[in-house]
């Protein structure tokens, strides 16, 4: 069977090398240079492994509008965040539209060339409003934006050097690479799971469920850029490692990382980490409750309904929606509404965020809510 295409049909390779990559390092060494910061840096990187396919370069206006709008692209397909590069009013003046301009990593190394199509002013308050359905700076993803300069850079970009991360090296998989993978594992049907927290009971329970029904489970944790009080990146990675040592049969189960930045926009992310976890290869994609979502701004269930405003041929991945998962203490074992019929006194759920709570007060997570192996990682990593 073949393969799931990317997003829009082809997957993307912004890469450049050989002798052209020579030949745009010595002409990038005369361009105007604009610095990223890491959120930048990690939407390059998405760039040029085709992570975000169809995407080729940092949206141009027409792209944004239709994204902000319609959550689809100028061409009509379905893109839910928009994926830009911006830059203060008097940084853009020294920006022409029709020329290059070098993208560096703060340490100096030219990472990208920008071909500038265009530079654009934008109403955040709309952006802020239409894709995270707040205006409120405490949302964590409305106050980036806002922190943003006024002016999007849009173009495509020619990337001539990688991001280059020192930490999980081994996890660090690009589309084509976990594709490959799967294609050597046989899987046809595989289920992606994204995650921004350490992996509890509820989460195990939703990729088991899920991968009853496909060949294979891609455990996806997001490692770019997360909010403050989330669990740190490489403290997570040691708690999924101890997962798949003990609980996970590992030849239905791969591990890899996912470079994006995290945005916290409920819905529409839930649209944009499915159709990114396309990208990698992933036919399934699973969506529980308040998906990506932060504080009480999203409803539990509003990023699976999302999914309803798309037609059914305008995504080719299917998502797979979990209802609230708790442990049934009647009956000793995870469950949902659809599988227990406990008294709700008989339920016992549990988020990150409590356990975040609890563990900074000195508390250990109990098993009900966390493997005894994970809760032993997280209590020493709060000592640290
Ligand atoms: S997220 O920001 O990446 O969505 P988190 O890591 O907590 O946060 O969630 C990962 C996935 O598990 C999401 O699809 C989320 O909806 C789902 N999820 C988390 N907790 C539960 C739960 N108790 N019941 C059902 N789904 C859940």
């Amino acid at each position: 069977m073949s393969q799931i295409p990317a997003h829009g049909g082809e997957l993307i390779n912004r890469i450049i090398e050989g002798g052209e990559r020579d030949k745009l390092l010595t002409a990038a060494e005369a361009l105007t240079v604009k610095v990223l910061n890491d959120r930048e840096m990690s939407d390059l990187d998405m760039i040029a492994s085709g992570g975000l396919s169809p995407l080729e370069g940092f949206m141009n206006q027409e792209d944004y509008d239709s994204c902000v709008e319609k959550m689809r692209l100028s061409n009509g397909l379905a893109w839910s965040v928009p994926i830009v590069l911006s830059a203060t009013s008097d940084e853009a003046g020294a920006y022409e539209t029709g020329k290059d301009i070098r993208l560096d990593a703060p340490d100096g190394t030219p990472l990208a060339i920008l071909h500038l199509e265009d530079k654009y002013e934008v109403d955040k308050e709309k952006e802020a409003q239409n894709v995270y359905r707040t205006t409120d700076s405490a949302h964590p993803g409305v106050a980036v934006i806002k922190e943003m300069g006024n002016v999007y850079l849009g173009g495509k970009v020619s990337v001539l050097n990688r991001v280059t991360y020192a930490d999980f090296p081994k996890y660090r998989l690009d589309p084509a690479a976990t594709r490959k993978l799967f294609a050597e594992k046989g899987w046809n049907t595989v289920v992606g799971f994204q995650t921004r927290n350490p992996i509890h009971r509820a989460h195990e329970f939703i990729t088991k469920c899920a991968l009853e029904a496909v060949d294979g489970l891609l455990i996806h944790p997001l490692v770019g850029a997360t909010k403050k009080g989330d669990i740190p990146a490489d403290v997570r990675m040691k708690c999924y490692e101890v997962l798949m040592e003990n609980y996970y049969s590992t030849d239905h189960v791969a591990l890899s990382v996912l470079p994006a930045a995290m945005r916290y926009a409920g819905p529409r992310e839930a649209v944009h980490h499915a159709i990114m976890r396309q990208n990698y290869g992933c036919t399934h994609f699973i969506v529980g409750r308040d998906h990506a979502g932060v504080g009480d701004y999203y409803g539990t269930y509003d990023a699976q309904k999302i999914f309803d405003e798309f037609n059914h041929d305008e995504l080719a991945i299917t998502p797979m929606k979990f209802e609230h998962s708790f442990f049934c203490k009647k009956n000793g074992e995870m469950a949902t509404n659809k599988t227990s019929n406990s008294k709700p006194e008989e339920r016992f759920f549990l988020s990150g965020t409590k356990v975040r709570d609890m563990l900074a007060a000195g508390k250990t997570p109990p098993a009900e809510f966390t493997r005894p192996e994970v809760a032993t990682i997280l209590v020493e990593a709060m000592k640290e």
